[in-house]
């Protein structure tokens, strides 16, 4: 550890807020199977503490794509690492992100996915950042912290690859 991290939200809020959200889709979906779609690596603690709390028939699939390289500036090239395993036809789908920041990749992703047929699609991200939107046509439906524009970490969320494990999140300061 060789960054000083400042801690944004502690492991309470952020799970305490978890609950909240997931009370607010156990609301909309109640009688319905939701498939969540969880955007790897950065998604991955997000939404097993999600999918933990949600009182549905749930199923869940993983996909990987790529929008920046290492540190913290964006490539603006969007490109899929790994595909769903399953397809989303007459599905309701709710795409579980960490973070949204420029929006490139979750425009890009909702393009592609609307394709494949899914009865609804929705989105749903741990942090906000809309400062940063470059893609303004972006859609959140459940958003549980929008964050200033500061750099992040933790709960999934990497510096260079580390840091993902922290059960909080912080601002690496520089
Ligand atoms: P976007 O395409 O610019 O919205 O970028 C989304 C992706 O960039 C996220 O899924 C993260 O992987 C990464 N990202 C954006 N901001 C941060 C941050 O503050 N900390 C860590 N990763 C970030
Ligand atoms: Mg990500």
């Amino acid at each position: 550890m060789d960054d000083k991290i400042r801690v944004l939200l502690s492991e309470e809020e952020v799970n305490r807020r978890i609950s909240e959200v997931a009370g607010m889709i156990n609301r909309d979906y109640a009688g319905k199977q939701v498939h969540l779609i969880c955007i790897l690596k950065g998604g991955v603690f997000f939404t097993c503490e999600l999918a933990k709390r949600l009182d549905l028939d749930v199923s869940l699939d993983f996909m990987s794509v790529s929008s920046y390289g290492a540190g913290t500036t964006s490539s603006g090239v969007v490109r899929i690492i790994k595909d769903l395993d399953e397809p989303l036809e007459g599905k309701d789908v709710i795409i579980v992100e960490d973070i949204i920041d420029s929006g490139r990749t979750l425009a890009y992703l909702m393009e592609v996915l609307r394709q494949r047929g899914p009865k609804s699609i929705e989105l749903c991200t741990l942090l906000d950042k809309p400062e940063r939107r470059v893609k303004k046509q972006v859609q959140v439906k459940y958003t549980c912290f929008t964050i200033p524009d500061e750099f992040v970490v933790g709960y999934g969320l990497d510096y260079d690859q580390k840091y993902r494990n922290l059960p909080f999140i912080g601002v690496v300061e520089q």
